[in-house]
């Protein structure tokens, strides 16, 4: 009895010196720490007056059966007929209950910011918030010091490589940026511009061939009425074009050139030349409109309307351009948006009613610029997108392997490994690979050449590999592991043999024909490969793709099995039968891929 009581006793004065102590007050301690990427040079601290937008991504409460719907929401549609939740996907207000966080997350995070001071603004699902804050403000509130970074090409980021919390806080917040993420999205075209008459690359091959594709297909310029033979979309009428759409990402200042658009359409789809007339631009963050461009510019969001376009016409297409990462000017005291503007575009995207059932992005950089905590909630982000169903493309890389001379591990030894793409390693969405010749297909590779007009164009091989962030996910384990095994040890040390493994899918992506400031020259890199699988599959939308893909769409998809990830300085993984991380499970044979989806939906 009388241990009992004070044991008891011991309790109350414990909860007391609780409550007398606010939790608010607890100590710092280190959360999040990542090494700065090579090609960054420490210069000199941050200007303390300078405003930054802060993102915080609050822990969401039921991520997890996000994930679980998301990874059976296709197999379900294919396996299951009878399930309740047959053929549906989650509203934008499921999306947002899962990810919701819990009432004590909120609290303490708003009581952190309110007892500093700060008052914070929500989106609407509650899982980030925005703040606008100096440099000295951020620094006191995370126990740091921000300075500008500039990297070998001139651009310049304050940033903090290392950032603290109060201890009663780890638990509640995944991340907080801009502090540790040094990442910049890269577009994935190799060849800018490359006039058809200038090509002097020895390893162009034709194929003249007795088939419907030697008519048509040609690969120093290859056309939509090439794609549609090969892939056999020709005739196919896509359904439900009043509500389907097909869109497409912009970033560092892109924006689709009209009168280009329509140049292509005249030449390729006559008929539907007023497609590229009216388009609607949107325009997020301060991202560019409508309008003129400096030359030189904007060759990616040219490409990826006129592949999207020049596939499938018919469905309704969305351009989306996202400012951010702008050139840091130490002297503006308005806020600035440094962060990478995926975060941006996906938590604008999610906040709208109705979004577009397929979505090609061609902007990736190395996976290792990105610390893992905020890697995961980017790509958790797109997983919403996933629920809602939607299919996310992302472009697999154009350096195979990783790029020549940079295949240097960021751990702060400087091992070497390959260099994995992020987002294109995010479990959460389709990565598109690409491929080059006909009959048969093979892994899109050219080496470094200087054309015939002097320019220099570097390697190009279809990119691929492991994420040393993600782990492999449910769907592909079983050929994942299985193409590891029969590497027999090559490579080992290089990459991580339980990461996620990319891409999922492929499609051709060298020399597309295409137009830019009035001129028809050609373009390649998985730029391309991308946003033409994106126009396939937005004839026949059918959601997050992956569990279905690995489990029974592959049966709809054409293997490739020549060629390699050439990149590092060797050749990278090989394609082989079966799935491999330089094509995927292979490119598309449509009307199979119909029939597979239509035979169970
Ligand atoms: C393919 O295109 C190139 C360049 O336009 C041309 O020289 C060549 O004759 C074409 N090949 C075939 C088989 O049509
Ligand atoms: C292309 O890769 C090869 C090795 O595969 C290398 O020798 C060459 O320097 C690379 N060229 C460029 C421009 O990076």
């Amino acid at each position: 009895m009388v241990g009992a009581t004070v044991f008891s006793a011991a309790l109350v004065a414990a909860a007391q010196v609780v409550l007398a102590t606010p939790v608010a007050r607890s100590g710092y301690s280190l959360k999040d720490s990542h090494n700065v990427p090579r090609g960054w040079a420490k210069v000199k601290r941050a200007p303390a007056d300078h405003v930054m937008q802060i993102q915080i991504g609050l822990k969401q409460s039921n991520f997890a059966e996000l994930e679980r719907q998301l990874y059976q929401g296709t197999s379900m549609l294919v396996s299951d007929p009878e399930h309740p939740k047959y053929g549906q996907h989650l509203s934008a207000d499921e999306v947002k209950e899962l990810v919701k966080p819990t009432k004590e997350t909120t609290e303490l995070v708003h009581e952190w910011l309110s007892e500093n001071g700060i008052m914070p603004s929500y989106n609407s699902a509650k899982d980030w918030i925005t703040v606008n804050l100096p440099v000295s403000k951020i620094e006191s509130l995370l126990d740091t010091e921000y300075h500008i970074f500039e990297h070998k090409d001139g651009a310049k980021v304050a940033r903090a490589p290392s950032w603290f919390l109060p201890n009663h806080l780890h638990d509640h917040i995944d991340t907080i940026q801009p502090t540790n993420s040094f990442f910049r999205a890269r577009a994935q075209a190799s060849d800018a511009f490359v006039d058809v008459g200038i090509l002097t690359d020895p390893n162009l091959k034709h194929y003249p061939t007795s088939s419907g594709i030697g008519a048509v297909c040609n690969t120093s310029s290859v056309t939509p009425q090439c794609f549609e033979t090969l892939y056999k979309t020709k005739g196919y009428k896509p359904r439900s074009t009043d509500k389907n759409k097909v869109a497409f990402t912009n970033y560092l200042g892109e924006h689709p050139i009209r009168s280009d658009g329509e140049l292509f359409l005249e030449k390729f789809r006559p008929e539907y030349v007023s497609v590229a007339q009216t388009f609607p631009q949107y325009v997020i963050a301060d991202g560019p409109g409508d309008g003129p461009i400096t030359d030189g510019e904007s060759h990616e969001a040219n490409l990826d309307f006129q592949a999207i376009a020049g596939i499938n016409p018919r469905t309704p297409i969305i351009s989306y351009s996202t400012g951010g990462s702008p050139p840091f000017t130490p002297s503006n005291s308005t806020p600035t948006n440094t962060n990478e503007p995926y975060l941006v575009w996906v938590n604008w995207l999610l906040e709208q009613k109705s979004i577009p059932q397929v979505i090609s992005t061609s902007y990736s950089d190395d996976e290792q610029t990105v610390p893992a905590s905020y890697a995961r909630r980017v790509c958790q982000q797109f997983a919403q997108v996933g629920a809602r169903g939607t299919t996310l493309l992302f472009s697999s890389g154009d350096a195979g392997v990783g790029p020549y001379g940079e295949c240097v591990s960021n751990d702060g030894l400087g091992t070497d490994k390959f260099l994995p793409d992020f987002p294109p390693s995010c479990p959460y969405i389709t990565s598109v690979g690409a491929t080059k010749n006909f009959e048969p297909e093979v892994v899109a590779y050219r080496p470094a050449f200087v054309g015939s007009d002097g320019v220099a164009h570097g390697n190009y091989t279809s990119g691929g590999g492991f994420s040393n962030i993600f782990e492999i996910p449910p769907y592909q384990k079983k050929e994942v592991t299985n193409y590891v095994k029969n590497l027999k040890g090559e490579y080992d040390g290089w990459y991580n043999k339980k990461g996620r493994a990319y891409p999922d899918i492929a499609a051709q992506g060298l020399y597309f024909a295409y137009f830019y400031n009035g001129k028809e020259g050609t373009i390649s890199g998985t730029s391309a490969s991308t946003p033409l699988t994106a126009g396939i599959i937005s004839l026949k939308p059918l959601g997050f793709l992956n569990p279905w893909l690995y489990s029974e769409g592959y049966k709809g998809l054409n293997d490739v099995t020549e060629g390699s990830a050439v990149g590092c300085g060797v050749d990278g993984f090989p394609a082989v039968k079966g799935w491999d991380p330089v094509t995927g499970l292979g490119t598309p044979d449509f009307p199979k891929l119909v029939k597979l989806a239509g035979a169970k939906l």
